[in-house]
């Protein structure tokens, strides 16, 4: 686990925001973000990225019409607001959508700190919403498996849903067999957060807090976690987590978006080529429970270590790990230094050309492919979600690291701030 002791920079989010952003805030008050200064020329954002302009005048120089549409048509870089619904208890629910130079737009809620859609061009630049989820919060609401939501205060499995931690032993929710997962019945997925929008110079910006009270779904310690995605003009999706506890706790915190390159909702991601720069990953037992043992994937259908399909060895009948997880439901040991942001995967649709690098300073990443998915739940456009319709890249800290005490700890203490980042960046090529 990364800890620090930095500064809260909350402050960043009162510097001025571009025309097209303060429009939007304007039109909602309970964010208390400064309203929009009559000063303000309008593009600012322009101003705010000079290169765009460059770069749009060297893409007409290489006349390729995706390219010059971007010259055309210049996009400003956004962030809009609107009311998403109210839970069953009463309370609001807000969706921010945010949009870059580029095109690319995502957007997030403040239930679950859900990311609700990634709109990426492809190399010819058609846009299609690469997360699985849902077109309204009602789908949100209902049981579904975690899509696009932050997950916390542990996400995946705590064997048993016990551990002992300063001599103690907790107790926490069952929800998965006879384990815990992702944070319990109620977990952080399933929370109203509260949010504050704005700009800072890495692009429009979501924050999201969210105070866990002593003893929620059996974890000690009152836990305030703020999330933070912002869009970035090199089509990176930030997502930056912080905490700091009153007692101590044991964290780890991922986003569960699952996502298809060739947009939600068409079809299997069996073709996808995927790559994870692991060399060893974590063997589970029948209930998908760490073993504690690192192991090599040479020779297995673990090793991603150069570009493969997802499909190409899934159903491996001879590998006994494939076997107990029904498909790939496991953490990858990620090579390179825990604490340090670094690429940790790759995936890459074929008939699209999009690609979506994963970067963490976690060490490690749950790489799940939708093998539970089983057409069930109904998504966005009304299409049912089937097996292995989405994967997921989980950036984590291993799974049952409260009860595995040769895994990196997951231990945060009063004091003590973690502090984490994971970048799922996106881009597309023709060429390959
Ligand atoms: C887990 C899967 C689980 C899925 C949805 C993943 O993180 O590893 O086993 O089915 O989340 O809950």
């Amino acid at each position: 686990m990364r800890i620090a002791s930095r500064r809260n920079r909350a402050g960043r989010f009162l510097t001025p925001l571009p025309r097209v952003v303060q429009m939007a805030f304007t039109t909602s008050n309970a964010l208390g973000v400064e309203p929009e200064k009559p000063a303000m020329k309008e593009r600012a954002s322009n101003k705010r990225f000079p290169w765009v302009a460059a770069l749009a005048a060297a893409m007409l120089l290489t006349g390729c019409a995706e390219q010059a549409a971007v010259k055309e048509k210049p996009v400003p870089v956004t962030l809009e607001t609107k009311p998403f619904g109210k839970t069953p208890s009463g309370e609001d629910v807000t969706l921010y959508t945010l949009r870059n130079a580029q095109g690319l737009e995502i957007a997030v809620m403040n239930y679950g700190a859900i990311l609700t859609s990634v709109k990426v061009p492809d190399s010819q630049g058609r846009i299609a919403d690469v997360a699985l989820g849902f077109d309204s919060l009602d789908g949100y609401l209902e049981k579904q498996p975690y899509m696009g939501a932050t997950v916390g205060r542990y996400a995946n499995r705590i064997a048993k849903g016990k551990f002992v931690l300063n001599g103690k032993t907790y107790t926490l929710a069952i929800n998965n067999g006879a384990n815990a997962l992702h944070g319990g019945i109620k977990g952080f997925d399933k929370r109203v957060w509260s949010a504050k929008a704005g700009n800072s110079d890495a692009g429009p910006s979501v924050e999201l807090t969210y105070v866990s009270s002593d003893g929620e779904e059996g974890y000690p310690g009152t836990l305030t976690t703020v999330v933070t995605y912002t869009l970035g003009n090199d089509n990176s999706v930030r997502i930056h987590y912080k905490a700091a506890t009153d007692a101590d706790t044991v964290l780890n915190l991922t986003n569960h978006s699952y996502f298809n390159l060739a947009g939600a909702g068409k079809g299997t991601i069996l073709d996808h080529m995927v790559t994870i720069y692991a060399d060893r990953f974590s063997p589970v037992d029948s209930g998908l429970i760490p073993t504690g043992e690192r192991k090599s994937v040479e020779g297995t259908p673990f090793d991603f270590r150069t570009p493969a399909a997802i499909g190409a060895r899934i159903d491996d009948t001879g590998d006994e790990q494939i076997k107990l997880g029904g498909g790939y439901d496991h953490n990858f040991v990620l090579n390179g230094d825990n604490g340090k942001v670094r690429l940790a995967a790759k995936a890459r649709e074929p008939v699209s050309g999009r690609v979506m690098e994963v970067f963490t300073d976690q060490p490690g990443l749950q790489f799940y492919t939708g093998n539970f998915l089983d057409g069930s739940v109904t998504g966005k456009d009304g299409v049912r979600y089937g097996k292995r319709f989405g994967f997921c890249m989980e950036t984590q800290h291993f799974p049952d690291s409260p009860n595995k005490p040769e895994f990196p700890s997951v231990v945060l203490k009063p004091g003590q701030t973690f502090e984490s980042t994971t970048i799922y960046k996106f881009s597309a090529d023709a060429s390959k």
